[in-house]
């Protein structure tokens, strides 16, 4: 049975909450190397925003085309992945028509899965590989991943806060791979008053760009065996999270 929890906000966003706008591709290194943080890919001209407080998708609007060779069948799984975020905040998805100035372009680019992070005013990118349905980049909780960085979203484990929650054992980390696990200081990354969350669909995997094998993300509490780098579901605190950053009136959140 799911229970919907409508909760108030009480506390708005004060203030502006500036995040870097990049790209991010997903934690399939071997498939992006040379990236910025493994699903991340700069877009030089605003790689100094950080004080720009509009990264978001004005009105909550994201606006996308796809780009020719996406099949009908892998739009739909999209569509439906897009749904699912829409479902659980006040955002939505509008494919974008000829005039619509700024807008996602959605590939289907060999290399791995990958997001503009945040809001620009020009034309973003979401790739996702053309991988069968239901494996790599086209499983819905890896594109849910994709669009939650399109929305604004950096990657959990780059919070200012990490090292009180998680180790990186940099030890067994590819050498080529080390600025994957950048973290952001504080002025550059919200939290809205959210605790750190292993469980976000925004985590990377315990074993994310391993050279060897072994952890390179070690949690520093005790978690449940395959909750840090699930892409099953947005996480409640995902959920709490994006409501927050998308001014949603009502925050709905499921069980
Ligand atoms: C979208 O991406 C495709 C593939 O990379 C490219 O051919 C096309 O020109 C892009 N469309 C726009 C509007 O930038």
């Amino acid at each position: 049975m799911r229970t919907f929890l409508v909760l108030a906000l009480l506390a708005m966003i004060s203030g502006s909450h500036t995040l870097p706008t990049v790209v991010q591709w997903e934690e399939d290194p071997e498939q992006t190397p040379g990236f910025f943080e493994g699903d991340i890919v700069l877009r030089p001209k605003s790689r100094n925003c950080m004080s720009n407080p509009s990264q978001h998708w004005p009105d909550g609007i994201v606006y996308y085309k796809f780009s020719e060779g996406i099949d009908d069948v892998r739009k739909d799984f999209i569509r439906n992945a897009m749904n699912i975020v829409e479902e659980g905040s006040c955002v939505h998805f509008k494919e974008a028509d000829d005039d619509q100035p700024y807008f996602v372009n959605i590939t289907g680019n060999p290399g791995g899965c990958y997001s503009t992070v945040g809001f620009v005013e020009d034309i973003s990118i979401l790739n996702l590989h053309k991988h069968d349905l239901n494996t790599g980049c086209y499983r819905t909780g890896k594109i849910i991943h994709e669009l939650l960085h399109t929305l604004g979203f950096y990657h959990m484990q780059s919070t200012y806060d990490r090292d009180d929650y998680i180790r990186i054992a940099y030890e067994n980390v590819k050498p080529d791979f080390v600025h994957d696990f950048a973290k952001y200081s504080k002025d550059f990354v919200e939290d809205f008053g959210e605790k750190y969350d292993y469980g976000s669909i925004m985590h990377y995997s315990p074993h994310a760009f391993s050279a060897n094998g072994a952890e390179t993300i070690v949690p520093l509490q005790e978690i449940r065996e395959g909750l840090m780098g699930q892409r099953e579901a947005l996480s409640t605190v995902d959920l709490i999270k994006l409501n927050k950053m998308y001014k949603c009136p009502e925050l709905q959140v499921k069980d």
